[in-house]
């Protein structure tokens, strides 16, 4: 029988369950057997992984978080690693391993498709900043619990006659800040491709505040910085050469109520964004994903990515989606500008 292979890499994401059930449905059509490896790439070092099959994906769909378990293990920073990992395929019999994952777990996948591990990508993050994709599934669940957190920000800023600064994810990209800002008609939206200007940011606060209004909400991805100054919490760095960010709202909340004598507050939203269950368009994008990366095993694209392009999930060579980040564009950002203030 022939057998394929699916982890889940990186920080977990709405959707990574429609996907991992996608896969063995649409395996099981061609008769194949999926084996899902536990732990992201730290289950193909170690040759850790569950047969799945119809009972162990039933109910997974509308569930965060994934089934398989996630880490950020790097199997290309030891030689050894690459070896077990080759190792891991050919005791498996493996026809192809379906990698799905972010910058980090695909750039892995692309050097092992090098080393000549049949790969398949399948791309996930809820930073939506992976490059020759469209979207990643994830970032609209995330984009939308950070929309309804800001709305419920205005209402208590609006009580209190405060400005309201909060903190969201997007370590490189602010692609969440950014929709999530306008979706919440967020005051300022700052984000980790424009320096922040904190004279400016509190220029517009009190043009506002001058205007009549007695409340305002500043949105500011954790990536965001003063003087190309990421703010870091933790500066040990993970398998990947990333630090934690974090506690530029704080930083920022403490300026602006400074320099402007407004009371304010700082809410970080930190990995509320990234649990519990997807949102419709997750859940059917990462349906399709799944669809299409079995069919690209079935067509032997190794080294292919699944991508949504418009309407269309299609397929790209996994170099192209890892070479560079999809950041947002300074065009959408000065659309985003007209409702600053
Ligand atoms: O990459 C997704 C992400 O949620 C980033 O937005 C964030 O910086 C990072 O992961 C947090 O990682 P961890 O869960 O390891 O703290």
């Amino acid at each position: 029988m022939t057998q394929i292979g699916v982890l889940t890499g990186g920080g977990d994401c709405p959707g990574l369950n429609a996907v991992i059930r996608a896969v063995v449905k649409t395996a099981q059509r061609y008769n194949w057997r999926t084996l899902g490896f536990r732990y992201g790439w730290r289950g193909m070092i170690e040759n850790d992984f569950v047969v799945l099959d119809q009972n162990s994906v039933s109910g997974i769909l509308p569930k965060g978080g994934t089934i398989l378990g996630t880490s950020r293990t790097n199997p290309c920073k030891k030689p050894e690693h690459i070896a077990k990992v080759k190792e891991t395929m050919q005791k498996n019999n493996l026809a192809a391993l379906i990698a799905i994952g972010g910058e980090d777990t695909l750039g892995a996948a692309n050097k092992l498709h090098k080393e000549g591990v049949k790969v398949i990508g399948c791309p996930k993050t809820i930073d939506n900043d992976l490059n020759a994709t469209d979207y990643t599934f994830g970032f609209d669940t995330a984009v939308n619990i950070a929309t309804e957190c800001i709305d419920r920000l205005h209402t208590t800023a609006e009580s209190h006659n405060r400005v309201m600064v909060v903190e969201i994810m997007g370590r490189h990209a602010g692609w969440i800040a950014l929709e999530a800002g306008i979706a919440g008609g967020a005051d300022v939206i700052l984000i980790p491709e424009v320096p922040i200007n904190v004279d400016e940011v509190c220029e517009l606060i009190r043009n506002r505040h001058s205007r009549g209004k007695t409340f305002s909400i500043v949105a500011v991805a954790e990536g965001a910085a003063m003087e190309n100054q990421n703010i870091v919490l933790e500066e040990k760095l993970d398998a990947f050469g990333h630090v934690r960010l974090g506690g530029i709202g704080n930083r920022l909340g403490d300026l602006i109520e400074k320099k402007t004598g407004f009371e304010t507050r700082v809410t970080v939203l930190g990995h509320i964004q990234r649990g519990g269950t997807p949102t419709a368009f997750d859940r059917v994008l990462g349906t399709r994903f799944g669809v299409k990366a079995v069919e690209l095993v079935k067509a032997e694209k190794f080294g292919h990515m699944v991508s949504l392009q418009g309407r269309n999930v299609v397929d790209v060579c996994l170099e192209e989606a890892v070479g560079k980040l999809k950041t947002v564009p300074p065009d959408l950002y000065e659309m985003a500008k007209i409702f600053f203030g």
